[in-house]
């Protein structure tokens, strides 16, 4: 272990502040652009890791973040940092990542103006829970242990106070709980419980429980893997406009931003009545129906089962004819596509992490005139991005939108056109 004193230069793409010391580059987390910091050194494969000991000139931009567990708890990593400060940098690690890594450089687009979360806290409607020391709580900061939670103020007013309130009810099954999923939807909150093997009758009990005390419209018991079917108590499906969401399955986390996200991926997608339009990674139909309101047709394929399901029944629920879900592996049914030679004139999609790789290859092989790409990861935007351009599109607008404030993570639209 050796002690230094650093200059931070900016921000990584996973939220730590990145110096450089003998020409490598060293991650502190916690430290800010400009900083100066005193830091233990962590030597750990090819890069520099450094534990921030002192901040010994702070930057203007530094808080003290409003959360007593900012420090501990994984959740929000950027709770120090000024809230214009945090856009700066969240566009700052797309357009340089987009530049570094798939070599376009911020000439070659239009940046639109960033679509900011209208609450700064307050705002997350949906979150994974874990049991934490007899109590429930997140992940902490770069690790797997666990920080107990009571109260947590970047969820919902309606889920704000539940973690607490969950892991008193659920005392008794604690132990046999592997996770806990929160949802609200449009004031409305519905909870998964995953367990680490079979549901026995004390667990069916706490569900009973959980619903009596008035605070959950629904909840869901979900068995380990393979040790039983889901079972669910009240009402665990909800709606928000106009699609059907379940706590043990995808919903974007923060609703108000999210609907500035699906109405100007769209816009960007630029739909015609008569367009045919091909959606991959759809989940509950996030996209989809507004698509389809939209353009002639739309084949959305999604892998997970529950979300295909829920998609059909708010289809049919809301009358909506013009669109199709496939259930399975984007990647093996956009190849399928393509050997079929079909033709669809827009293409959007909307990976997990991992991206999408082969997305140039499908969206030119399949004729489409316009693609876009909704990303939550920067890497896999840059390295997708550089295989739309190879593959000959251009690309044209890229809008970022910060569905998750208080944290280094960022969604971004990307549009391509050829
Ligand atoms: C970022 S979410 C987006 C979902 C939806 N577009 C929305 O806005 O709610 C990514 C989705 O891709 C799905 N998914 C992940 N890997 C997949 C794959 N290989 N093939 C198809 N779908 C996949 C996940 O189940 C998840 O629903």
């Amino acid at each position: 272990m050796r002690r230094v004193d650093l200059t931070i230069e900016r921000l990584s793409k996973s939220g730590d502040g990145v110096a450089l010391l003998d020409g490598r580059a060293v991650f502190v987390a916690g430290a800010l652009p400009g900083e100066t910091v005193r830091v233990d050194l962590a030597e750990s494969g090819k890069a520099l890791h450094a534990e921030l000991i002192e901040v010994l000139a702070p930057s203007p931009s530094r808080l003290t973040p409003s959360c007593a567990l900012a420090t501990t708890c994984g959740g929000c990593d950027w709770m120090h940092v000024s809230v214009s400060t945090q856009l700066e940098q969240k566009q700052q690690i797309v357009t340089s990542t987009l530049e570094h890594l798939g070599g376009l450089g911020a000439d070659r687009y239009e940046l639109l103006p960033t679509v900011t979360s209208p609450q700064a806290l307050g705002y997350r409607r949906r979150a994974v829970l874990h049991p934490a020391q007899g109590k429930l709580g997140f992940f902490g900061r770069k690790s797997h242990l666990r920080v107990p939670v009571d109260r947590c103020p970047a969820l919902t007013s309606s889920l704000e106070a539940l973690p607490g309130r969950l892991a008193e009810l659920l005392q008794g099954a604690l132990k046999d709980v592997e996770e806990v999923h929160l949802l609200e939807c449009e004031g409305r909150v519905s909870i998964s419980v995953h367990l680490t093997g079979q549901a026995k009758a004390k667990h069916r009990e706490a569900m009973a429980l959980l619903l009596r005390d008035g605070q959950l419209d629904g909840a869901a018991l979900v068995p380990e893997h393979g040790k039983g079917g889901t079972e669910t108590f009240g009402k665990p499906v909800l709606e928000e406009d106009g699609v059907l969401y379940r706590p043990d399955g995808f919903a974007q986390a923060n609703a108000e931003v999210n609907r500035a996200l699906v109405r100007q991926a769209i816009e960007l997608l630029d739909p015609m009545p008569n367009a045919s339009v091909l959606e991959l990674y759809s989940g509950n139909g996030n996209f989809t129906f507004k698509l389809a309101a939209r353009s002639a047709q739309v084949l959305a394929v999604e892998s997970s089962s529950i979300s295909v399901q829920l998609a059909q029944e708010a289809g049919r629920k809301h009358g909506v004819p013009n669109v199709r879900f496939i259930q399975g592996d984007c990647a093996k049914i956009a190849d399928g596509l393509v050997r079929e030679g079909q033709r669809f004139d827009r293409v959007l999609l909307d990976p997990p992490r991992t991206g999408a790789e082969g997305a140039g290859r499908w969206a030119a092989k399949l004729l489409a005139t316009r693609v876009v790409y909704v990303a939550c990861d920067p890497a896999s935007l840059a390295r997708d991005a550089a295989e739309l351009v190879r593959e000959g599109y251009a690309p044209v607008a890229l809008q970022l939108f910060d569905l998750f404030p208080q944290t280094h993570h960022v969604e971004a639209v990307m549009a391509f056109s050829r």
